[in-house]
């Protein structure tokens, strides 16, 4: 193996700069903290909405003074693998100045990040001492980890390694040093490192970003994301040790296992991580057969796995890669094994057992799901599980458990799902919200992110029917809750608001939808809804969502209905209203009127009224959602106001019935329908053949080969139907209200809204 430094490529000038910034603004720790400074009582040292245990239900049982307590040794816990951290991170770059020309500033600034950490480990240990925390110690496994890794690691694993852990405590540290209620000795501690930190944590992002730019071969590639994704997963789980809540006066067991299941705790991970994993998924670092731990240490958020930020696939460069590497291998017994055990698990469907001497499969599609269960199964892998015994596996969560890893078939995140309806809550005559209940075991596969729909199948009048409706609830509350009205000649609103009751089951398709942008606690930005009628529910959880997330953006909400008592959610608007008060403008606009002041217009939502909003030029998003008349009108009035397509974002109603006359499917254009093709397409790396019937619809073509391939509305609107045209033809599509330019031009098509045009044609569903 070659040493960091034998890709170590920074630039002299970025040294310079870093050096000169680190001249200007660095700290002592001996003489710029008063250490002497008496701490104030009864202060969390972390925000408290970061406690691990924060919204669990033994955090409702725990008196403030253990809430507080429970802080002190979270934090200390952080700051104890703070200094692990920085003992791992100097030995790296010792490494790599080792052979550095000591004329140059690259050694120069190496050594000065060497003794910043030397600071800041001193500054972490002080701060222990005087606020009489104890050094919560990660487990024996993760300092042997940490042992074998400063040792072994190379290339951009290394500076990714320095990355996620300076990331992850900056992210951290920002929230400790601005949260006034944080103690000031800590908030003090945490402003120090944040703003030296900021240099490494630029140099680090440098390193990667150049050695990842010189290309690398495949085999080398892997090693490098399994590294990354190793590592990662060991610095986030070894953050807090199971230790504080037996110090915080808590049973432990409940403790850690509250922790573990708490969705905030993983909210947490996510937002602290959210900025290093984009940047190493930018890099090409997350990825190969480790990606699943991403996920595992929820450092990913559902919605960055959703936009595929952990690829769904495996390419045959990565199984090539595996495969030499497997060759190659030194003959360990059980060493070959388990590499084999690996490629097998690529190659085999989910649920077949690996042959040990398989050799991959031949696809251009492999699932990333078994080689993570591979590994751990393996009998290497279990060797090692039994061989650690002593450590404590139950507080610290068992990665190779395959007992604790129920073996079950990898479901497509589109299957339907039978859930009960929990609640039915009635907003309008004509309108109600449904809650559904999800069982624990289904909770990853419906987390929503705003502004997403999902669709609900049931029998009605002895006929399977398929409506999307959209969520409403904020993507914090994780509550699947849809609005739905009653629609005139409506079957399924009609059911749904007249029939459905509380504990009846229906099948539901899980989220889906792109009406959303991402949302960033940094941002200070101004959106606008334009709701009518129940298109305020996508909007409803956006907005909801944005002033909970973003504590610097505004919402302007403008919502049509016919008369007031049409008015869906009317409380909870006045509410939220109430609640984020100059940060949230309603006005509903009436078009019977019979309703004055403040927060009421007559009319309509048109290009008259809208020309005041969009000259003021400061609304970075428009959400439109609601009759077609209605939000097509505003898209070309704000279009011709001169605002970007890529700033208005548009979802249309997708009950049949409301989609008006223009959008309805209209015969195939421009191409020529092709007689006689034939279709061949992949979907959950299955891959089928279908010979078409003439003029037949892609999806239909598909849904007829057995498949259960995913699809809601048929009219352009939901987009399930997506897939990539890798082969041959298609006709244009007839209607398109789901699919952005960029998504047309990179070659997905909607396949309810297109038929062959040439004699073969290619699909990919997975893509
Ligand atoms: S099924 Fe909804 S867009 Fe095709
Ligand atoms: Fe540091
Ligand atoms: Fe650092």
């Amino acid at each position: 193996m070659t040493g960091v430094d034998a890709r170590f490529t920074a630039s002299e000038k970025i040294s310079s700069r870093l050096l000169k910034s680190a001249l200007k603004q660095s700290y002592d720790p001996w003489t710029d903290i008063d250490w002497d400074a008496p701490l104030v009582e009864n202060a969390p040292f972390l925000p408290l909405h970061r406690s691990t245990l924060y919204g669990t239900d033994l955090w409702d049982e725990m008196t403030p003074e253990q809430r507080v307590q429970l802080t002190r040794h979270e934090s200390a816990s952080i700051a104890s693998s703070g200094i692990w951290f920085e003992m791992i991170l100097m030995q790296l770059v010792l490494r790599a100045a080792y052979d550095m020309d000591p004329r140059t500033a690259h050694m120069h600034w190496a050594l000065t990040e060497i003794a910043d950490e030397c600071h800041h480990s001193i500054m972490f240990g002080k701060a222990l001492a005087r606020t009489g925390m104890p050094p919560h110690r990660h487990s024996k496994m993760f300092n042997e980890l940490g042992r074998i890794f400063k040792s072994i690691t190379w290339g951009p694993s290394s500076y990714a390694a320095i990355l996620v852990a300076e990331e992850i405590l900056d992210e951290a540290q920002r929230e400790m040093m601005t949260d006034e209620t944080v103690e000031p000795l800590v908030r003090r501690v945490s402003q120090i490192h944040v703003t030296e930190e900021a240099r490494h944590i630029r140099f680090a992002r440098e390193q990667i970003a150049d050695m990842m730019s010189q290309g690398m071969d495949p085999a080398e590639l892997l090693a490098q994301q399994t590294l990354c994704a190793v590592v990662a997963f060991a610095i986030v789980e070894s953050l807090i040790s199971p230790g504080v809540y037996a110090a915080g006066g808590l049973d432990s067991k409940r403790a850690v296992a509250a922790a573990r299941n708490n969705p905030n705790m993983h909210k947490t991970r996510a937002e602290w991580g959210k900025k290093v994993v984009e940047f190493l998924a930018e890099n090409n670092l997350i990825g190969g057969p480790a990606a699943g731990l991403w996920r595992a240490s929820h450092l990913m958020s559902e919605a960055d796995v959703e936009r595929g930020l952990i690829g769904r696939t495996v390419d045959t460069g990565t199984a090539t890669a595996l495969k030499a590497a497997a060759g190659v291998l030194p003959n360990i017994p059980g060493l070959r094994k388990l590499a084999r055990g690996t490629l097998a698990g690529i190659g085999s469907g989910p649920g077949k057992q690996p042959k040990p001497d398989a050799e991959p499969k031949s696809s251009s599609s492999l699932s990333i799901t078994d080689p993570v269960r591979a590994i751990a199964e393996s009998a290497p892998a279990q060797a090692l599980r039994r061989a650690t015994d002593f450590l404590p596996w139950g507080l610290i969560g068992d990665p190779l458990a395959p007992s604790k890893r129920p073996r079950k078939k990898p479901e497509s995140s589109k299957s339907v799902h039978r859930l009960a309806v929990a609640d039915i809550q009635r907003l309008t005559s004509d309108s109600v919200a449904v809650t559904f209940d999800v069982p624990d075991d289904l909770r990853d596969t419906f987390r929503y992110i705003q502004g997403q729909h999902i669709t609900i199948e049931a029998m009605v009048n002895g006929e399977k029917v398929r409506r999307s409706y959209s969520v409403c609830a904020p993507v914090s509350a994780q509550t699947l809750r849809v609005g739905v009205k009653k629609v005139a000649d409506g079957v399924f609103s009609s059911y749904v608001v007249d029939t459905l009751q509380i504990g009846d089951e229906v099948d539901v398709v899980p989220p889906a939808g792109r009406f959303y942008t991402e949302l960033d606690s940094v941002n200070a930005l101004h959106y606008v809804g334009l709701a009518g009628g129940s298109g305020i529910t996508p909007i409803l959880s956006i907005l909801a969502s944005v002033l909970e997330e973003e504590p610097n953006s505004r919402f302007t909400l403008w919502y049509a209905n016919r008369d007031r008592d049409s008015v869906m959610f009317f409380d909870e608007i006045a509410e939220l209203h109430q609640r984020y008060g100059d940060r949230f403008t309603v006005l509903h606009i009436l078009e019977d009127g019979g309703h004055s002041g403040s927060g009421f217009a007559n009319g309509r939502i048109d290009a008259e009224r809208l020309s005041t909003l969009a000259e003021s030029g400061d609304v970075a998003h428009w959400f439109l959602c609601g009759p077609a008349p209605m939000t097509e009108g505003a898209r070309e009035a704000l279009r011709a106001k001169g605002v970007d397509d890529q700033a208005i974002h548009l979802e249309l109603f997708n009950t049949i019935g409301l989609v008006p006359a223009a959008t309805q499917a209209q015969p195939a254009q421009e191409a020529e329908v092709a007689a006689g093709a034939q279709l061949r397409f992949s979907f959950e790396g299955a891959d089928e053949a279908i010979d078409m019937r003439d003029g037949e619809l892609l999806l239909d073509a598909a849904l007829r080969t057995g498949q259960d391939i995913p699809w809601s509305c048929r009219e352009a609107v939901c987009g399930m139907c997506r897939a990539k045209l890798c082969e041959g033809q298609a006709t244009p599509m007839m209607e398109n209200h789901a699919l952005t330019p960029n998504e047309v031009d990179a070659g997905y098509i909607l396949t309810c809204q297109t038929r062959a045009a040439s004699k073969k044609l290619r699909l990919d569903f997975d893509d």
